[in-house]
């Protein structure tokens, strides 16, 4: 069971064999321009993403969905999703970023008061920092506030019955029936760029976290027996791995010391990634002799998610590394210096940012 209010460890592998996920490396080669998430298997898997990459190819459009459950602070693992997004808006997608508010409401009891302060200033205006451009064709809504998404939700219910729930989600007789609900308003979400006040149907694709896979056979399932009244289209979907916390564990909204927080003074970030895991060695002499494990660091996992662009120079770090040539002092405090910059240059463009964000649900 992959249980998307709960999960935190995940074997890529075996969700891939046991759910049939298909690997994103038969993709990849296809796609002219990958993003750098792409390029480094961040994006591991994806359902039916041939459908996107021939419209990417021939310069059509779609449409992307992917939502944010305004739940607590952003950090930097959420900005996979506006990287991904910013690259989709380039490439012919057009966007629809519902602000789940109910599920946040349903699984963590944030009001619904509470959940637009956090979309506002948590959310979107570091998603407008980051680059997004909300002003070019995006549709942004609170899931609490349209009716056209409530409708929708309310006949996907009609094509969904407990069994199936209990089946994706594990739900027992004592679940609440908000939370049951919840899934349903995640289905018409993807559905909405589909209806026909929205230009009808229309391929689509939702870029995510491996966590949200139990969302998307619900509404893959609920597509199709909707397809013959709406014409729907079943949605492709993606997924990305999550970005290490800095203690080694799962990286938290909820938990400081695990995470970059995009909200964070650049001093106490850098601070906390000063402190973080390496994959260095116990003694320098070991680190010269054997190397460092990359694979095992949290400071390269950053580099690779977000801090360097440039793949030749990320190779290098990643040999010097292998090598022993590179010890980890120096190498934390040139991306601790990647860091610093990158937040300070976010902070400045959040001044703008929010209020652009503070205009969206007026
Ligand atoms: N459930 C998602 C999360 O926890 C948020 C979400 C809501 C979503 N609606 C969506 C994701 C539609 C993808 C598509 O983050
Ligand atoms: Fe990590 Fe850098 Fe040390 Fe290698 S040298 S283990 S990448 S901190």
């Amino acid at each position: 069971m992959l249980d998307p209010w709960t999960a935190d460890a995940f074997d890529y592998d075996k969700l891939v064999k046991q759910f049939g996920i298909k690997n994103f490396q038969d993709e990849l080669v296809k796609i002219k321009n990958p993003n750098r998430l792409m390029r480094r298997r961040v994006i591991f898997g994806h359902r039916d993403f041939n459908n996107i990459s021939d419209l990417i190819n021939t310069n059509k459009q779609f449409a992307v969905v992917t939502g944010m459950m305004p739940s607590g602070q952003i950090h930097i693992g959420h900005k996979m999703v506006v990287d991904q997004l910013i690259w989709y808006q380039n490439n012919g997608g057009k966007l629809s970023l519902p602000i789940a508010d109910l599920e946040a409401y349903a699984a963590r009891g944030i009001s619904f008061e509470k959940g637009k302060q956090l979309a506002v200033n948590e959310y979107l205006t570091n998603y407008i920092a980051l680059g997004l451009d909300v002003e070019k064709d995006v549709n942004i809504y609170l899931q609490s506030q349209n009716k056209i998404l409530s409708d929708l939700s309310f006949r996907a219910s009609m094509k969904a019955n407990f069994s199936e729930l209990k089946a994706i989600y594990g739900f027992t007789p004592s679940t609440n029936l908000a939370h049951v609900n919840a899934p349903l308003s995640q289905v018409a979400d993807i559905l909405i760029p589909q209806l026909e006040e929205y230009g009808g149907p229309i391929n689509t694709v939702v870029p995510v976290g491996i966590d949200q896979d139990p969302h998307l056979r619900l509404t893959r399932d609920i597509t199709s027996k909707l397809h013959e009244e709406f014409g729907f289209l079943t949605p492709s979907s993606t997924y990305h791995r999550f970005i290490t916390g800095l203690t080694g564990g799962k990286m938290s909204s909820s938990k400081p010391k695990t995470a970059i927080y995009l909200n964070d003074e650049t001093k106490d970030a850098v601070k906390k990634l000063k402190s973080a895991k390496t994959g260095g060695r116990e003694s320098l002499q070991e680190q010269k002799q054997l190397g460092g494990k990359p694979d095992e660091c949290v400071i390269f996992e950053l580099l690779v998610y977000h801090l360097i662009e440039d793949d030749e120079k990320l190779r290098e770090i990643k040999e010097e590394c292998l090598s022993g040539t590179l010890l980890c002092g120096d190498c934390k405090n040139r991306t601790c210096q990647l860091l610093e910059d990158f937040l300070d240059d976010l902070h400045e463009k959040q001044i703008e940012s929010r209020e652009i964000a503070q205009t969206i649900f007026d």
